[in-house]
């Protein structure tokens, strides 16, 4: 498989059709570990594979040039999927010195035995040049990890972006204007809440520091390469990192004997308003990969779970684990569910609520053992509440404001 970005600089990384579960992640399209060479004056390989997956860079390599040619490996990222064939790689290239910042460096020693490698450390600012090309070098802390770096080659105006702008997306054409656009966004997106969404901050000074360089492609390590739609995919992350919300009420829960799940959909009824996007997602039959991703720009989320053993179901715990990690910020919401003889499913989830800092919009809702009419009625207006505010916050409202915003006629 071939791919050129332009003259003299090329895509040499490996396409995984196979994988479905990346540390969790449900790949259900696969991926790719991207690497690129570039070949001038000096050759550059700008990051690695997999570990499994060195012997295919190896050959992508020995297509273009002779492993005795390379003399930079930059490491814009030490996380194993791009950085665990440097072992294997950095044996193979006898003159190579890898070009990281310190944290790449320190982490590098972590994970392998560097003490035969030669680096030669860069921060942000520092330029390498090649010959005709250089390199330009962007920290990016905490895009994901602390080492994440961007290297920008300004003559060609190529960012190589390491996982931002990423996607899990096998395939074999290589760039954004060659594969469906709606499902590369969608992966982008999947990408962005499962990996990214902790760090909305951090992204938006990478995206200030973007927006200073002449971009014509966006090269990052998973997916495909942007090249007709960098628009797109960079107001993508504006409102992403900016956690602004689409007008989307989420419904997520799961149920025993059908009585949560009854309240669950009293509540999407009430919910399924004009121009608001309704989801009934149960727990057990949506991959937290997916729910994640239905999380990042839903503006209101009621989450249910009837209690078992004092608490809520196992799995409900194992989603809202999962998504308080993520830091889901500017969501309004609230929990319900069914009990029998003792409470605990629905406070639980409450407290995670609160501890996520959503703006709790009702007190859990309630059913013993089975939902009555009036219950049924509150989670309907309880659902209607939500559609108002998702409507609100996707005009600009904060979830806070949107509590001020809808008036006293909550359940
Ligand atoms: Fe694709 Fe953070 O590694």
């Amino acid at each position: 498989m071939k791919a050129t970005l332009c003259d003299g600089i090329d895509w040499v990384g490996h396409v995984d059709w196979i994988v479905r579960d990346f540390h969790g992640y449900d790949t259900e399209l696969g991926a790719t570990y991207n690497a690129y060479l570039i070949r001038d004056e000096k050759v550059a390989l700008i990051d690695t594979v997999k570990a499994p997956f060195a012997e295919d860079l190896l050959a992508h390599i020995a297509a273009l040039t002779t492993p005795d040619k390379i003399d930079y490996v930059i490491c814009n990222h030490a996380e194993p999927d791009h950085a665990s064939a440097m072992p294997v790689i950095m044996a193979a290239l006898p003159n190579a010195t890898v070009v990281c910042n310190s944290k790449c460096r320190l982490a590098l020693g972590r994970h392998f035995d560097t003490s035969d490698w030669r680096f030669h450390e860069v921060t942000t600012g520092d330029r390498l040049p090649l010959g005709k090309r250089s390199l330009q070098f962007i920290n990016t802390p905490m895009v994901h990890w602390p080492e994440s770096m961007f290297t920008y080659v300004p003559e060609e105006k190529i960012l190589f972006s390491m996982d931002a702008f990423g996607q899990h997306y096998a395939s074999s054409q290589r760039f954004d204007d060659e594969v469906d656009l709606p499902t590369v966004m969608e992966e982008a997106r999947a990408y962005y809440a499962n990996i990214v969404m902790p760090y909305g901050q951090r992204v938006k000074k990478v995206l200030t520091a973007a927006a200073g360089l002449d971009i014509e492609m966006i090269a990052p390590s998973h997916g495909i390469i942007w090249r007709s739609h960098i628009d797109k995919i960079i107001a993508a992350y504006h409102d992403w990192a900016s956690y602004k919300p689409k007008p989307k009420v989420l419904i997520i829960y799961d149920t025993m004997w059908n009585s949560t799940g009854e309240m669950a959909k009293a509540i999407l009824e009430g919910a399924t308003q004009p121009g608001v996007e309704t989801h009934l997602l149960h727990i057990r039959h949506t991959s937290l990969t997916r729910l994640v991703t239905e999380v990042l720009d839903a503006a209101a989320i009621a989450f249910g779970s009837p209690t078992l053993n004092t608490g809520m179901m196992p799995m409900a715990a194992a989603a809202l684990t999962y998504l308080k990690g993520l830091r889901p910020s500017n969501k309004a919401g609230f929990s319900f569910g069914s009990y029998g003889w003792s409470r605990g499913g629905p406070e639980a989830i409450n407290d995670v609520l609160e501890q996520m800092r959503w703006e709790i919009t009702h007190e859990p809702v309630k059913a013993q053992f089975r939902p009555t009419p009036e219950i049924l009625e509150r989670c309907r207006l309880a659902g209607m509440d939500l559609a108002r505010r998702a409507t609100l916050m996707s005009k600009g409202y904060s979830a806070t404001e949107s509590t001020n915003q809808v008036g006293d006629d909550n359940v």
